[in-house]
């Protein structure tokens, strides 16, 4: 087995007024390159949590997660934010659009920030998700699914090695839903990793492994 990511014994707790809360509770799990790999779970259950540990935009309690032979929690800021960059794209549950700047522009940032644009490809993309003609428009003049689909092509500008895609799906109706499930099981095939939490049973159709996160735990299902 090709392990992308090998995440062992992982523990994050956060502490509040009333206590600590065990979110993430010693849990131990191999990705392989190249699935299509599905979370589900209740709400507050640590889900966003997880993705959010692997694409190293939060940090771990204990345990260690190992990419491409690497424990990732152990870097650097420095070197954390260009792996992020290179090797990470983010679909993020909650709007993370930049109001100012059009679609075009938007799903180009992550190839600006890296020090080159690329809107060729970001039209690709665009074009890819059926909405190239929305390309100068600003996101706050375009629809929720919409946004979502720019927010996937953004996340993909980079060309990343995994995906991680919180709850990509939300805003969009049955059809348009499996033609993302569709999507993200055609690009792990072509050897894309793709992480994704969900609320829809669905997506286990299209999904090569499916697991559950409850109680602080991940079991397979
Ligand atoms: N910064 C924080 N400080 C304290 N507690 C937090 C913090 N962030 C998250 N939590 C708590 O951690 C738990 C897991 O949150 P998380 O956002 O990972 O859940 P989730 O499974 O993504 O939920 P949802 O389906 O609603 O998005 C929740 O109980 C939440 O209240
Ligand atoms: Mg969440």
């Amino acid at each position: 087995m090709d392990k992308i990511l090998e995440i062992k014994n992982l523990t994050k707790i956060y502490n509040d007024a009333g206590g600590e809360i065990r979110v993430l509770d010693d849990i131990s799990l191999d990705i392989e390159r190249g699935k299509f790999i599905v979370f589900i779970g209740p709400s507050g259950s640590g889900k966003s949590t997880l993705l959010n540990l692997i694409g190293l935009l939060d940090t771990a309690t204990g345990g260690s997660i190992m990419f491409e032979g690497k424990d990732i929690l152990r870097l650097k800021e420095e070197k954390r934010a260009k792996l992020r960059l290179s090797k990470f794209g983010f679909v993020f549950q909650f709007d993370s659009l930049m109001p100012d700047f059009t679609v075009l522009e938007n799903v180009n940032l992550p190839a600006l920030i890296k020090g080159k644009n690329n809107f060729g490809y970001a039209r690709k993309l665009l074009a890819k998700f059926g909405i190239v003609a929305l390309a100068d428009k600003m996101p706050p003049s375009i629809s929720g699914g919409e946004k979502q689909r720019v927010a996937i092509a953004r996340a993909l500008i980079n060309g990343p090695k995994i995906l991680l895609a919180d709850e990509p799906t939300g805003n969009l109706d049955g059809e348009r839903k499996e033609q993302i499930f569709k999507d993200f099981a055609l690009a792990a095939s072509e050897g894309l990793t793709v992480l994704m939490v969900t609320h829809d049973i669905k997506a286990a159709d299209y999904a090569d492994e499916c697991y559950k996160i409850a109680d602080g735990k991940v079991n397979r299902i």
